[in-house]
Formats: structure tokens, C-alpha cells, sequence
């Protein structure tokens, strides 16, 4: 139940053209926010803005170029007095093992991941020394906890990012911003369509905006889902690392 928590709130969905971005701007939407909608995909953006109810600006901005920061931040800085709540979930993904490893990819995900993210901060300081950014979410994922198989670029970056997040959290304090890190577990979205091998507990992208806008006005740090394979992850990583080398290696080759 969120009642009225969302009502005449200026939120901006940095990434919000598609999958997890794009079902949380319809459900705030339709809990009576007043959105920001920030992707490449011009066209999609402004398509959603009209579909949903509400008055809401489509804003294209590609974050890997740091110009286009500055003036989604320039944008948002003119148009609201408060920025009620920011969710940034702009992210990308490939599978990539040893065999298949492509440092133009790998660097392209490193780069949108975690430095569009140093580069938002940057552009919104302004903002955030000004006291008109109440809240940053920022969506990580549970890759992010340690080292996997298959995933070179990806959890590398996540890791950076949840990291990122967890020094926000001290540091925005300071300027009464409330920091939060989503890390979710498999959704389907046009990044795990990328996926050959089986995604346990893959949950929809309508049902990871549903658990989020619930938990977001909570005191949580961390909101992770869904629950028993985000707490399975968790465990995983206190394990020691021989024990956790040998539980994926088994895995592995139970999958090959
Ligand atoms: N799906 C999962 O299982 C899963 C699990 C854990 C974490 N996550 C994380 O959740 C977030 C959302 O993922 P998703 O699965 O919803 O992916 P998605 O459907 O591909 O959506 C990604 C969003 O990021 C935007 N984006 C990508 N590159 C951009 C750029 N250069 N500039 C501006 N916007 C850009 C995309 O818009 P345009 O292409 O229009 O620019 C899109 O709106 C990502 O950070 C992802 O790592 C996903």
C-alpha cells in the first residue's frame, strides 16, 4: 500500500525507456508523481510521457557523454524547486567469460555502469549542496556482491557502484539527501534476454518496480529482492572463498 506517499512528487527515472526504468515510471505515475524521463531512446520517452497520466517531461540524455549531464542537471534544476526523489537504473550488460572477452565491451560497461554515475554525481552537486535533492536510489545489483563466472565486466562494476553507494549514504547525509541501493536479483528485461543458462527466481520488471516503490519510503539501506535468493546471495558471500570457488565450479559443470 503507498497511499498517498508518491502524490505531486518530482521524481526523475534516469534510464526509464525500458524494462525495470520504464515499469517504475508507469507505477508512479499512477501513484500521482510527476516524472523526469531520462534515456537515448528519444522516441520511447516521449511516447511514455503522453501514455501516462499526469504532465511529465521526456529528457534525452546520453549519460556517456558528461556534456548531456550537465544539462539533464541544468534541466532539472530550472524546472524543480525540489527534486523529490532520484532512481537511477541506466545500466547495461553482457555475459562475458574468458573465451568471449571484448575490452571494447568490457570498457563500454565499465564505463555506463560506474562512470556516468561519478559523472551524475558531479553534475548534480549543485543540487545536492543546494538541499533540493531529497532522495537517490541508486540500482546496483546483487552481481555486485563478489566475483561470478561469466560475468568479467558486469559484477566488477556493480561492485564499484554498491560501493559508490555506500559512501554516498555518509556523505549526502550531510546535505539532508536520504541514499538508497537497490540491488536486485534476475528480472526479465531485454538484459537478462541476453541470459542462455537459467535465471532462478526471475521475477518480472512490473513486479521489481512494484517491491521497490513499496520499500523505497522505508529505512532500508539495501533493498535487494526477491527474498530468498537475494538472502541466498548474501550467505554466499561470508562464505570463505575456498568453500564459495568450489559451490560455483560444482554449479558449472552441472550446467555444462
Ligand atoms: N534485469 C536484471 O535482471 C537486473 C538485475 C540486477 C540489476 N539490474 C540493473 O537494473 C538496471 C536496469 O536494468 P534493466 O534490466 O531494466 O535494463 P534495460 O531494460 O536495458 O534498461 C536500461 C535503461 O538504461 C538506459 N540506458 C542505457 N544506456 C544509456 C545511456 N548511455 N544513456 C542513457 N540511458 C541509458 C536505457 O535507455 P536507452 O537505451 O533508451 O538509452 C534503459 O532505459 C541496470 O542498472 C541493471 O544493471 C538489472
Amino acid at each position: 500500500m503507498i497511499n498517498n506517499t508518491y502524490k505531486n512528487k518530482n521524481i526523475l527515472i534516469v534510464g526509464g525507456s525500458y524494462g525495470i526504468g520504464e515499469a517504475l515510471c508507469t507505477q508512479l505515475a499512477e501513484a500521482g508523481a510527476t516524472l523526469a524521463i531520462v534515456a537515448r531512446s528519444e522516441e520511447k520517452i516521449n511516447t511514455l510521457c503522453d501514455q501516462l497520466p499526469g504532465n511529465h517531461l521526456a529528457i534525452r540524455c546520453d549519460l556517456a557523454k558528461k556534456s548531456e549531464i550537465d544539462i539533464l542537471a541544468d534541466k532539472i534544476e530550472a524546472e524543480w524547486k525540489q527534486t523529490h526523489l532520484i532512481i537511477f537504473c541506466a545500466g547495461t550488460y553482457q555475459p562475458m567469460s574468458i573465451e568471449n572477452f571484448n575490452l571494447g565491451e568490457a570498457k563500454k560497461i565499465a564505463l555506463l555502469n560506474f562512470n556516468s554515475l561519478l559523472d551524475f554525481i558531479d553534475s548534480f552537486l549543485p543540487l545536492i549542496k543546494q538541499k533540493r535533492m531529497s532522495q537517490l536510489a541508486i540500482i546496483s545489483s546483487v552481481a555486485g556482491y563478489f566475483g561470478m563466472p561469466n560475468s568479467l565486466a558486469y559484477g566488477a562494476s556493480k561492485a564499484a557502484v554498491s560501493n559508490l553507494t555506500e559512501s554516498l549514504h555518509y556523505e549526502l547525509k550531510k546535505y539532508h539527501t536520504k541514499v538508497q541501493l537497490i540491488n536486485p536479483g534476475f528480472v526479465k528485461t531485454r538484459l537478462t534476454d541476453k541470459n542462455t543458462f537459467s535465471m532462478p527466481a526471475i521475477i518480472s520488471a512490473d513486479k521489481a518496480a512494484q517491491i521497490i516503490i513499496q520499500k523505497l519510503p522505508k529505512k532500508h539501506f539495501e533493498i535487494t529482492f526477491p527474498f530468498a535468493f537475494a538472502i541466498t546471495m548474501k550467505m554466499l558471500s561470508l562464505l570463505p572463498y575456498k568453500i564459495r570457488f568450489w559451490l560455483f565450479e560444482r554449479s558449472n559443470k552441472d550446467n555444462k
